[in-house]
């Protein structure tokens, strides 16, 4: 079947990124790899290619990198960008905010400045719940009251004012900037997953590395909030899904100045449900001991989901029981 046209996806080799890359080539697209790989590994991109049953074009590159930027897109005809990279880890962001800022927000001008040169003029962006700050009221819908809580969501919300500003500066220019809830899971064939560096800050990989005995035990954040069993509760979404979720906005992309949209399932579920799931579909033990709350988080936070179902026909399929079983394969991959 011929190729429908490019799409550049960078920061392609991440978590998010690969899962997108695998659905993009799904719908007859062809996925092109840009990444510097400062948080992920270059087998990555082999094993996009093993599933897809054809090699994927990678180009190691920074996005800040003006010249790298000019030479990728001179060298494709890109359709769209699915621009994904970025760093996102909050603690760090509070210790080096000024590092968010140019690879995040300078990054993203360095990219826009090259998409203009080449007439790229469709994105799809990795936003963040993180814009909506502390939740004021549930479920979150996009017109909730946004603000930066730490200087990662500050380069969310800078980067989609950004975009404001350059669907603005010119004709024909489309983009979606897709607001992420809490991402979980791998992709079923268990060759691509989360492998994040380091300790994890965040609740799945955490539980992943118990339940391997690599780490002694969770740390549940705060067991008297005011939720249903005390735990904080999210909205955790199956990265397939999500990765679904680009394809339906890339598809709608030609519609939209700038739209803002909700991807989540809409269903919250408790840190104390999570640790359950685990246990009960892969059949481990998660020790875990009630801690005091982390700075900064919130009792709960889940979305409202129903602009992407009428924008982008688009809905989450997949359960909790399905993201721990994925998870829980991914890591256990090489035994
Ligand atoms: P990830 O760290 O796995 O992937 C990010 C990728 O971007 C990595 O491969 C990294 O090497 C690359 N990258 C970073 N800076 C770069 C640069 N300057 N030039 C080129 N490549 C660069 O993270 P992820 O979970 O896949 O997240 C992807 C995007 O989604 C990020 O923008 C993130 O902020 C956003 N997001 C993630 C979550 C989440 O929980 N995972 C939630 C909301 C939004
Ligand atoms: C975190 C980020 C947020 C980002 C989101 C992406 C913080 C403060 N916020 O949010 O900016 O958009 O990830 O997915 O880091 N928990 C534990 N023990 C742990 C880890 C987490 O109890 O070891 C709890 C948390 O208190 C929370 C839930 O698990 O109730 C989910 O935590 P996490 O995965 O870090 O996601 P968020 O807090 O939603």
């Amino acid at each position: 079947m011929a190729s429908r046209g490019t799409i550049l996806l960078t920061g392609g080799a991440g978590f998010i990124g690969s899962h997108v890359a695998v659905e993009v080539a799904a719908a007859g697209w062809t996925p092109v790899i840009l990444d510097n790989f400062c948080t992920s590994e270059r087998s990555v991109v082999e094993r996009v290619g093993e599933l897809l049953g054809s090699p994927v074009r990678c180009i190691g590159a920074d996005i800040r990198d003006a010249q790298a930027m000019h030479a990728a897109l001179g060298s494709i005809s890109a359709h769209a960008v699915i621009h994904l990279a970025g760093l996102k880890a909050v603690g760090e962001s509070v210790e080096k905010p000024e590092l968010y800022q140019d690879n995040n927000v300078r990054g993203t001008e360095v990219l826009l400045a090259a998409m203009d040169r080449f007439g790229v003029r469709r994105m799809v962006f990795s936003s963040s719940c993180t814009v909506y700050g502390t939740p004021q009221r549930l479920p979150i819908d996009e017109s909730h009251p946004l603000s930066a809580i730490n200087p990662y969501g500050q380069t969310k919300l800078d980067i989609e004012r950004m975009l404001d500003r350059w669907v603005d500066a010119g004709p024909d220019r489309h983009v979606c900037s897709l607001r992420y809830f809490n991402p979980v899971g791998a992709h079923a064939s268990a060759l691509i997953g989360e492998s994040p560096l380091g300790i994890p800050n965040n609740l799945m990989p955490f539980v992943v590395k118990v339940a391997r005995g690599e780490l002694p035990e969770l740390g549940v954040f705060g067991g008297d909030w005011p939720t249903p069993d005390g735990t904080g509760v999210r909205d955790y979404i199956h990265v397939v899904d999500l990765a679904r979720g680009h394809v339906a906005a890339l598809e709608r992309l030609d519609s939209m100045h700038h739209e803002r949209i909700n991807l989540g399932t809409g269903v919250g579920a408790s840190v104390l449900e999570v640790v359950h799931a685990f246990e009960r579909v892969n059949g481990v033990k998660v020790p875990y001991a009630i801690r005091p709350r982390r700075a900064g988080d919130a009792a709960a936070a889940y979305a409202d989901p129903s602009l992407a179902d009428r924008r982008l026909g688009w809905r989450a399929r997949l359960g909790l029981d399905e993201m721990v079983r994925d998870a829980w394969a991914f890591a256990n991959r090489c035994g």
